[in-house]
């Protein structure tokens, strides 16, 4: 495997994509709330994405059928939108979107609040985002995956809750999936090295209780063994040569 080094065109495509990425997720955090079913939510980022004339990243991404996923309280990741699950007070929501135009992919997710939300799962919600923002302090050309992956588990275990193991961020461009993987947890100076020009999605996924995790019979939702609420904030970022710029913002 080998680092994509991205030219400077490719990065200006790159950032097509993630700001119409992230301005689907603006969209949804206007919109979103109690009585809404999941699939009203991958409707507004369908129409929104296809409004900017770009494809959703996710859908028939071996063989995902929504556009977005989207997935409450236990539910981790990729839960598949449905027109019977209605979002419901003091749930909290994860929505995970991509968008593909001119060739290259933006991909981000965030953990909304919907009303009075309790707050232990407030707290989980803030220090996931949060997560986000120590894993990549310091993080510049020739730093490594390691030292995001340090930070995020270091920061996230201070506060009681677990890192996601099975589940790591990746490089993004072309493809939704590149190398190199970015877990969210490790050690520092391990792993592969990052040079300027690289745009990687960072996506710490963080559980209120224990790290592990179930598949549902869809065979694309996955919860929490323990069934406590967690909670999903990603963004993709292109490494420079003394920090990183944040494209899905
Ligand atoms: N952000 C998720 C990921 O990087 C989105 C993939 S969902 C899928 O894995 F449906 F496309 F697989
Ligand atoms: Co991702």
């Amino acid at each position: 495997m080998e680092a994509h080094i991205k030219t400077p065109s490719e990065i200006e495509h790159m950032r097509e994509a993630c700001k119409i990425t992230g301005d689907a997720l603006k969209k949804v955090e206007e919109k979103i709330r109690a009585g809404m079913t999941t699939m009203m939510v991958d409707n507004i980022v369908r129409d929104y994405i296809h409004s900017c004339n770009a494809k959703c990243s996710f859908k028939n991404y071996q063989g995902y059928p929504g556009n977005a996923c989207v997935s409450i309280n236990d539910e981790i990741v990729h839960g598949i939108p449905s027109s019977h699950r209605r979002i419901e007070e003091g749930d909290i929501v994860s929505v995970d979107v991509g968008a593909y135009k001119n060739g290259f992919h933006g991909d981000a997710a965030r953990t909304f609040l919907i009303g009075d939300v309790s707050e232990d799962k407030k707290k989980l919600v803030q220090v996931t985002k949060d997560c986000f923002f120590e894993g990549i302090k310091g993080i510049k050309d020739g730093s490594f995956v390691g030292d995001i992956s340090c930070q995020v588990q270091a920061y996230a275990e201070s506060f009681g809750f677990s890192v996601v193991r099975m589940l790591e961020g990746h490089g993004v461009g072309r493809n939704l999936h590149e190398y190199p993987s970015v877990p969210n947890y490790g050690r520092a100076g391990s792993g592969a090295k990052l040079f300027a020009g690289m745009t990687i999605a960072i996506e710490p996924m963080i559980n209120m209780g224990k790290k592990e995790i179930v598949m549902l019979d869809d065979d694309w939702t996955i919860v929490t063994k323990d069934g406590s609420p967690s909670a999903h904030y990603e963004n993709t970022v292109l490494i420079t040569k003394d920090g990183v710029e944040i494209l899905t913002l």
